[in-house]
């Protein structure tokens, strides 16, 4: 969703911001907009549709705009008013000279709107940000100061917000406030950077500084000075290092991110598991939470979409290895039942970007109640790692495109972690156990490596099935949830209608369906359910289904049954939900990619969901 990029240096500020904001077109946007600090005033360029139009316009200024070196950029994501260029970000002040970008939604607009125009102030877009320049503008024209109307403003604005704005007459300066979406200053040699993630700074620095809620700040050539809301006293705000690769967030080679992604799967679990299990032994290093591990009596994870699917393998694994009760809710319903929550609840937050309004919503209602909480998330400092008691971070690097991979899988190697480490500390748990369990983890990687050489297999698969227009995943116990993801991948990036079903519930309900036009793609490891499920699949071939069947190294029990196996290592149960997901990921990318569809970024979909 909406995107804020700032520079504040020596170099081209235009080809800064618009490098800054190709790096966050993955969030997903619908207008780009610009505003540069160029001699007597601030040129301001904003675009509906693509980034390329915007390229466009600052082309089209005959090198004026290149020499800016001070500037404010934004991708916006339409939620009050189309996606035209008049609701686009950067708003103005009706004389030009104050210009603000923000991410976030001022739900007090309409009330702003009329003072505004009481005081006979016109907004010119439908936006609810537009308030923001014009409330600044009519406190500027009373004698108000720069900073004064701005943190003024900020006072006004009731909602959740992050914000950038420059005046025309203060042209070393960009002002900011953040209140709930991320906000980060990048911190580099002479010049400094802010964006909505870490993501577009990769390339320029490594030293960054979050801003907290409730802060506002001001970046000069000077660096970064964050303040209490009067605006008269320093707070002091830690910078970090951030340690991801230089090339993360690069294509690098392959024709997308999502398939340059499903491939860094090997690595970003090796990273991701070695964090958090030395030795055989699982330091998951939340001194904060110990305690907690043998108090609770319930587990509650809350997340949205995919994350979602995470929680469900979650509930399978913890449940199993911890012997604790495991709730699995949608984020987006939980505020709204009237949970149940004590101290000797466990919240667990699941969401690789930290900024989906709803899991935050969530998590939040379950602190009020006085559970304990825990995020489990790929981005570092985002908002859920603000309020969550403790985070287990997901080494999985930036993700780009839209439909979660890498860091899906991340999520369930953590979860597979967390399940050992509350079964050891339960007792539920004995050494054996738990270090096979930690031994299988540790041998994934190499067994995702050889499942990663099945692509040409896959993508011949992708070939006799693209053109369906539905399909049915199914499976059984902890691979059920996978069999749902496989469902959602197809869905997000192919636009074909898929199912994900408990392989025992077919014949309640879906085996109506099936017939030889719906393919049935389904997980049959060599677990305690195989037989079960291989009964299941007797009865759809007896209707003609076609099935593509995902199966342990050498079990020839669909061979002239299914229509393709696709034979994976045979691993322990604890982590085939990781190694099945995989070949679905592949699956659903050539489908995608032989309907011709952008894969990276499907149509009305976004990476972080910020709203509600
Ligand atoms: C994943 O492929 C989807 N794009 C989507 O379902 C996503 O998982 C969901 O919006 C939750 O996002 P989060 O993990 O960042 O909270």
């Amino acid at each position: 969703m909406c995107g804020i990029v700032g520079y504040l240096g020596h170099r081209s500020a235009s080809s800064i911001l618009l490098d800054c904001l190709k790096r966050l077109e993955y969030r997903g946007y619908d207008s780009a907009g610009m505003g540069l600090h160029v001699e007597g005033g601030i040129e301001v360029l904003r675009g509906a549709g693509r980034l390329t139009g915007l390229e466009a316009k600052l082309s089209s200024l005959n090198g004026h705009a290149a020499k800016a070196q001070v500037g404010i950029g934004h991708t916006r994501w339409a939620t009050h008013g189309k996606p035209t260029e008049e609701n686009a970000h950067p708003h103005v002040s009706p004389d030009g000279k104050i210009v603000v970008v923000h991410n976030g939604i001022f739900e007090n607009f309409l009330e702003l709107r009329a003072e505004l125009s009481y005081a006979g102030i016109v907004p010119q877009s439908q936006t609810d940000t537009e308030c923001f320049p014009l409330m600044m503008h009519l406190m500027m024209r009373q004698g108000i100061g720069f900073e004064d109307a701005f943190s003024l403003t900020v006072d006004r604005m009731r909602g959740k917000y992050a914000l950038a704005c420059m005046h025309a007459d203060h042209p070393g300066k960009i002002l900011l406030a953040r209140s709930g979406p991320t906000l980060v200053v990048g911190l580099g040699n002479g010049e400094h950077f802010v964006a909505s993630d870490v993501a577009p700074l990769l390339p320029h620095t490594r030293t960054v500084t979050f801003l907290e809620d409730g802060d506002i700040a001001e970046l000069t050539a000077r660096g970064l000075r964050v303040l209490d809301r009067t605006m008269q006293h320093s707070v002091r705000r830690p910078s970090q290092r951030i340690d991801w690769d230089d090339d993360a967030a690069e294509l690098d080679g392959h024709p997308h991110y999502m398939r340059k992604e499903t491939f860094e799967q090997p690595r970003a679990l090796e990273r991701t598991i070695e964090a958090y299990l030395q030795a055989g032994q699982v330091d998951l290093g939340l001194p904060a939470l110990e305690e907690a591990w043998t108090q609770i009596d319930r587990v509650s994870i809350l997340a949205c979409g995919t994350s979602w699917h995470a929680g469900l393998v979650g509930k399978f694994l913890i449940e199993q290895l911890a012997r604790v009760s495991v709730e699995v809710d949608y984020a987006s319903e939980y505020r709204y039942r009237a949970p149940l929550a004590t101290d000797k609840t466990l919240a667990i937050a699941i969401t690789q970007s930290g900024e989906t309004a709803d899991t935050i919503a969530a998590l939040s209602e379950a602190k009020s109640l006085g559970a304990r909480t825990l995020a489990i998330c790929n981005a570092v400092g985002s908002q859920v790692t603000r309020i969550a008691e403790g985070t287990l971070i997901t080494r999985a690097g930036p993700e780009i495109g839209v439909a979660s991979t890498k860091a899906f899988t991340t999520q369930l190697a953590v979860l597979t972690l967390l399940g050992l480490r509350l079964g050891r500390a339960r007792g539920t748990l004995n050494e054996a156990e738990a270090a096979a369990v930690g031994s299988a983890l540790a041998a994934l990687p190499g067994q995702l490596q050889r499942v990663l050489e099945l692509a040409p297999q896959i993508e011949q698969i992708a070939h006799e099935f693209y053109a369906s227009h539905d399909a049915l995943y199914i499976a059984r116990g902890p691979l059920y949830p996978i069999a749902l993801e496989g469902a959602l991948k197809l869905k997000e990036i192919s636009y074909i209608h898929a199912e994900g079903y408990p392989a025992g519930e077919l014949k309640h309900g879906p085996i109506a369906l099936i017939d030889r036009d719906m393919p049935i793609i389904a997980l049959m490891p060599n677990d305690a359910h195989r037989e079960r499920t291989l009964s299941n699949l007797q009865e759809a071939a007896a209707r003609e289904g076609a099935i593509i069947a995902l199966v342990a190294e050498g079990d020839r029990a669909l061979d002239g049954i299914a229509s393709a196996v696709i034979e994976l290592p045979d691993v322990h149960p604890a982590v085939a939900p990781i190694l099945y997901s995989v070949p679905l990921q592949l699956l659903a990318y050539y489908i995608a990619i032989l309907r011709g569809c952008d894969v990276d970024r499907p149509r009305n979909l976004a990476k972080s969901v910020t709203v509600e």
